[in-house]
């Protein structure tokens, strides 16, 4: 039957462990767990000897059908939650993108028109706060107490940046609602400075855009969105950390006692700026998303052992894709080619790639950084996120031993170009199941448009600072390789009593 499930003999990775357990799931979700189970007849069977079974991947950060820089992004809820489920993640994030001056709620309500009806796969949103007044303050409570909204992404560049004063009352606001803040950080004024300033030396292409945002201007906004959250002890997630000196920064804000998490980008693990020499428009520009790729090779490498030491929690996509003649708009002018890459149909495999095979990261690790963490962080743990009696069947059978090469001609996106072409991977989803349903099986994709519902996000309780309870705290475990958490995560763990 369509809805009863058994998974055999696989090798069960969680963020903590792996075991040898069997996996029995009837109407979505999660039943048993265990040796020699007994189960009802006639349920479908799927052996996983030799394989792993994996949380499904959860990508916390992408920009489905979103109208930004002169253009659309083709891929919209169906043909990117399609691609999702094909590469093995079951739950995506979205973000929420109100007009500047646009009332929150309108824009989320336009963005679950977009989503409920179309998605292959569960998701949630984020909201973008584009704007700063009283209105947006009340939108904000609003959003958070009636429609499952738990964090809010404001942005330190672009032309509807806030400027310090807002990020600090946004921020605030916040955390009195027991919200999460994201932020994108990178210095605008100093951009928009260098932008001019390349342009008029007649630098007008590709190459301009990482010129005009070097990593320190990253950095620079990264170190001051912790300073300013610290003043009012909201907990922050730093968005597409995408060179070293963010990273570093990151890291010494969290030492600091700043309670923030970070998450890098498929992109920037396994792709850098040298791209954006290349002499093809279409190459180079295929590549352009913000803060931009790094020219420094041995970012990618450094970016994943952030992830291995837990100084970087999540990893994520932005997948905001843009067909080559889309990119042509800033044919003329870098400035004015639309922002955003591909990665939620390859993420799990390059991750794979680029952290397991390598040896840097283990499978739990793995599934820590591409499912649990974000689960945690954005409190829909442990329905999500993890392989556990109760939980959504959400659930990957991993096969590492088998390889695919990733190019557009043969990727489930609408876009026309592929970030990661040519990229042979290790890992490959043999079965993907959401909500109980086999979406990916024996290798074939079976999406289902409509599928997905709507995950509702809660807010945690307000951070009230109690030395006395820093201990009661139970520590997230996280993977095999390492028992003694740096505390700073520790803390930030959110325990309601
Ligand atoms: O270049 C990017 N990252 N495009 C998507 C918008 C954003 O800032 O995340
Ligand atoms: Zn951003
Ligand atoms: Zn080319
Ligand atoms: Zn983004």
């Amino acid at each position: 039957a369509q809805n009863r499930l058994l998974i055999k003999h696989g090798k069960v990775v969680n963020e903590d462990e792996i075991t040898e357990d069997d996996i029995y799931i009837e109407d979505g979700v999660i039943k048993q767990l265990g040796r020699n189970l007994i189960i009802p007849g006639g349920t479908r069977v799927i052996d996983a000897r030799g394989k792993y079974v994996l949380p499904g991947g959860i990508d916390p950060h992408t920009h489905f059908e979103f109208e930004f820089m002169g253009a659309k992004s083709v891929d919209d809820f169906y043909q990117g939650t399609k691609a999702a489920v094909a590469g093995g993640t079951t739950m995506i994030i979205d973000f929420v993108m109100p007009k500047k001056g646009e009332s929150l709620i309108d824009a989320f309500y336009e963005w679950r028109q977009k989503g409920d009806d179309k998605v292959c796969c569960d998701y949630a949103l984020h909201v973008g706060l584009t704007h700063w007044n009283e209105q947006v303050k009340k939108e904000m409570e609003a959003l958070c107490k009636e429609h499952g909204v738990n964090s809010f992404k404001v942005f330190m560049a672009y032309n509807f940046m806030l400027n310090d004063a807002e990020l600090y009352s946004a921020f605030d606001t916040c955390q009195k609602l027991g919200a999460i803040a994201q932020v994108h950080a990178e210095n605008g004024s100093i951009i928009a400075k260098n932008v001019e300033k390349l342009l008029a030396k007649g630098v007008t292409g590709p190459e301009g855009h990482e010129l005009s945002r070097p990593e320190e201007v990253e950095a620079e906004a990264v170190n001051r969105a912790c300073i300013i959250a610290k003043q009012v002890d909201c907990p922050l997630y730093i968005v597409h950390v995408m060179s070293k000196s963010a990273g570093l920064a990151l890291k010494q804000a969290c030492e600091r006692g700043t309670r923030v998490y970070g998450e890098t980008l498929v992109a920037a693990l396994a792709t850098d700026g040298s791209h954006y020499k290349h002499e093809c428009f279409h190459h180079s520009a295929g590549h352009v998303l913000s803060p931009p790729l790094r020219p420094d090779p041995t970012t990618p490498q450094f970016l994943m052992n952030l992830l291995a030491q837990d100084a970087l929690q999540v990893t994520g996509s932005d997948n905001c894709t843009f067909n080559k003649a889309q990119k042509e708009l800033g044919k003329e002018d870098f400035s004015k080619i639309p922002n955003g890459v591909n990665g939620v149909e390859d993420r799990m495999s390059v991750i794979w790639e680029k952290g397991v095979q390598t040896g840097i990261i283990d499978p739990c690790r793995f599934v820590a950084i591409t499912s649990s963490n974000a689960a945690k962080i954005f409190n829909i743990f442990p329905q999500k996120g993890c392989i556990a009696v109760g939980s959504d069947a959400d659930i990957v059978i991993w096969d590492p031993s088998r390889t695919r090469t990733i190019s557009a001609a043969t990727h489930h996106q609408a876009v026309d170009f592929n970030i990661f072409e040519g990229m042979e991977c290790h890992g490959v989803p043999e079965y993907v199941i959401v909500n109980g349903r086999v979406c990916v099986d024996e290798g074939q994709l079976r999406a289902v448009e409509g599928h997905g519902r709507y995950v509702d996000t809660p807010v945690f309780a307000p951070y009230v600072y109690d030395p006395e309870r820093v201990a009661d705290l139970k520590p997230v475990k996280n993977g095999t390789h390492d028992d003694s958490l740096p505390e700073h995560f520790q803390n930030k763990v959110q325990i309601e009593e």
